[in-house]
């Protein structure tokens, strides 16, 4: 298995024990904390589901044609750029809610999109079309 597709996996599985943790904590919180929330959504969906997505998809999508990852480099780029994105997305808006400046969490916003549209990208491409023998 790639290390990029590996590296993916482990991040997914290692968001997905913080995230289930952060979930059984906030259901011990009286208040309603909205970072929490935040926090365990995000985490469950952009590192655990998202990231497993990115792991096993990198490694089985381009098999399908018989084709590698079309850009190799591209994926790693796209591993730094979604754990970065996804660390200070969930961990900037808290702050951005309590009178402080929005402008953190809406780069970390976009890195997380950018990242989406660099998986994208490599994935279509990867699958274009078949090997020929
Ligand atoms: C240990 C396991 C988990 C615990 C203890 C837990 C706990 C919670 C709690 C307490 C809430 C807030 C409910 C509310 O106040 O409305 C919540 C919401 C949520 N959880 Fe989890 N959860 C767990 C696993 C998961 C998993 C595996 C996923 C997805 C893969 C997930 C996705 C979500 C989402 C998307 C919401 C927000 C739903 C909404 O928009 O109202 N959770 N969870
Ligand atoms: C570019 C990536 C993403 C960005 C910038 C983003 C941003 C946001 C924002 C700003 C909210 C409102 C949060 C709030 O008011 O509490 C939200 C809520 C939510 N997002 Fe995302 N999101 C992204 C990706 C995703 C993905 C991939 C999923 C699911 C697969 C997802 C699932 C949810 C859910 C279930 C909620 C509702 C939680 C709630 O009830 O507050 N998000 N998202």
């Amino acid at each position: 298995m790639d290390p990029v597709a590996k590296n993916f996996v482990r991040m997914s599985v290692i968001y997905f024990a913080i995230s289930a943790l952060i979930g059984v904590h906030y259901l011990f919180d009286e208040a309603f904390n909205h970072q929490l929330f935040q926090a365990h959504v995000h985490l469950m969906m952009l590192g655990w589901m998202s990231m497993m997505i990115y792991g096993v998809g990198y490694h089985i999508l381009p098999r399908f044609n018989g084709n590698p990852v079309a850009f190799p480099m591209l994926a790693i780029v796209h591993f730094w750029v979604a754990n970065i994105a996804l660390v200070g997305f969930v961990s900037t808006w808290g702050i951005s809610r309590h009178g402080y400046s929005k402008m953190p969490v809406k780069v970390f916003a976009i890195m997380n999109a950018i990242g989406i549209i660099m998986f994208a990208t490599n994935i279509l491409f990867s699958i274009r079309k078949p090997k020929e023998y």
